[in-house]
């Protein structure tokens, strides 16, 4: 899979997400040979900078960020390629500025006028960015060339406004040339999900009601809000992961097989799961929230959310958010999705586990079955990738005692290929064109409708439960669980 020569045109490119994964993904392609001929970056921003400022800031992104060895022919093939413009995002000038730069591009690295617009930006940017593509004719593609545009992230923070960000965005852009970023969708381990399901005979069968006792989807970070409090408050763990992260993962878990891969069928198979998801009748019992208190992390004294720089002191905004959710289909109905989500956790883990019923009968000891867990498959999306299944075992020995055991992938014990990075393979198939990891705006819709109902509920709670930092959580998430007769697996 190779593109064809075109300019990736970065807005945003001295945020965090542009310096941590956009610069060095861009790298990385380079590395494996992934960028095409003739490939040119360029960088927007409100900076009184040269090209080679901007290559500097590329330089030392990729130095600190890339994932594959520095490599000086790569860089200088990618620097033969750098260009900056500087401008206000209003500034007619300097977007007059970019039209012309991207001309000039096309005449002498061949770049045929196949632009992609990449907008790491706040999206209260979205609309006077695409009211300038749109002005300057950036946005219509000349026959024979392409223009895609790329956003991440929070698209809105409720169903109203995302319905208002795609009228503005497909007022410039046909959808067909939107990419809509969750940077999930684009990890091998999520994809895998897909071929775990699909290309083997094994699981599909009890997939399903008949076998399945519930699902536990997982997302913990250890980390805090860092220097993202602008962002991140308000905001909270559950708009911010769960309405996009945690909610395709659900759809991968749950959806049935799509007829191939492409963007369509994909993307209708996760719609139909996204529209068939039940929200509990009772959301006091059965969501719960929390904001991380100071505690240990580490070895290192971490602060509390609310002492964090930026954060009011009275801030109501989430870190940690749990929910359950039912699928009311022939397959799923009901067996309960457990979804969390949190920071300053115990530590990193995203994981998919389906855990199944009970044997319906144990001929064993009593002693041996009460320890015995419940088969589980576990998709172990980061840090350890992999996936994991859970079953009961003999104990060696005369006697007839059973204890659990487990069966491992492990990604680098079984291939020799390095994954790439999630931004490497989204951003390939941006430059390609090919859509089925990018959400269409009927998912991003469908999430917001079930995350809709419990942020009204949330908002009139008050204060979010609090946790020590480096624990594992809220005790009303423990509640919610134990309500069902249900643990949270111990990560
Ligand atoms: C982002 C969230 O989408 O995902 C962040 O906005 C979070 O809050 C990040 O830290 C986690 O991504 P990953 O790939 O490290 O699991």
């Amino acid at each position: 899979r190779v593109a064809g020569p075109c300019v990736m045109v970065l807005f945003g490119v001295t945020g965090d997400l542009a310096k941590r994964k956009l610069l060095p993904a861009i790298y990385d392609l380079g590395n494996r040979g992934l960028l095409p001929p003739g490939f040119s970056l360029v960088g927007f921003a409100r900076r009184d900078w040269q090209d080679q400022d901007f290559a500097q800031l590329t330089h030392d992104a990729v130095k600190a960020h890339a994932r594959t060895p520095f490599r000086e022919e790569v860089w200088k093939q990618i620097l033969e390629g750098i260009h900056f413009v500087p401008g206000e995002f209003s500034d007619d000038g300097a977007f007059d500025a970019l039209a012309m730069a991207l001309a000039e591009i096309d005449e002498t690295r061949g770049t045929g006028g196949n632009y992609a617009f990449y907008l790491s930006v706040p999206p209260k940017f979205f609309p006077v960015v695409v009211e300038q593509l749109k002005r300057t004719g950036l946005a219509d593609a000349p026959p024979g060339s392409w223009r895609r545009v790329v956003i991440e992230k929070p698209f809105g923070h409720d169903l109203q406004s995302a319905h208002a960000l795609n009228e503005i965005t497909t007022s410039a852009f046909p959808e067909s040339s939107i990419f809509r970023i969750d940077h999930y969708l684009g990890k091998e381990t999520v994809q895998n999900i897909m071929a775990l399901r699909f290309a083997n005979n094994l699981y599909e069968p009890i997939w399903n009601r008949g076998y399945v006792d519930h699902v536990q989807i997982t997302m913990a970070e250890d980390i805090g809000i860092g220097g993202r409090a602008g962002y991140y408050d308000g905001i909270g763990a559950a708009r911010d992961v769960i309405q996009n992260h945690l909610l395709q993962l659900l759809a991968l878990v749950a959806m049935e097989d799509p007829t191939s891969f492409d963007a369509s069928a994909l993307r209708r198979e996760k719609e139909k799961v996204l529209k068939a998801v039940r929200l509990p009748s009772n959301l006091a019992l059965y969501t719960a929230r929390g904001q991380y208190a100071a505690g240990w992390q580490g070895g290192e004294k971490v602060v509390g959310y609310l002492q964090e720089e930026g954060i009011p002191p009275t801030s109501t905004t989430e870190t940690y958010a749990a929910v359950k959710l039912e699928i009311a289909n022939r397959r799923w109905a009901g067996v309960p999705f457990y979804l969390r989500t949190g920071k300053r956790l115990g530590r990193r883990v995203t994981e998919v586990a389906v855990v199944f019923q009970r044997a319906p009968h144990l001929p064993f000891s009593k002693d041996d079955t009460e320890i015995l867990g419940q088969n589980a498959l576990v998709v172990r999306v980061q840090p350890d990738e992999g996936i994991t299944v859970r079953f009961g075992s003999k104990v060696p020995g005369t006697a007839m005692e059973v204890r659990d055991v487990s069966m491992d992938f492990a990604y680098g014990e079984s291939f020799l290929e390095s994954s790439p990075e999630a931004y490497e393979r989204l951003l390939l198939d941006v430059m390609i064109g090919d859509p089925p990891l990018f959400p269409h705006q009927r998912e991003v819709e469908l999430s917001w409708k079930i995350l809709d109902p419990i942020e009204e509920f949330w908002a009139t709670q008050g204060q979010p439960e609090p946790y020590e930092a480096g624990s594992w959580g809220p005790e009303s998430a423990d509640a919610m669980m134990a309500r069902d007769g249900r643990v949270w697996r111990r990560l």
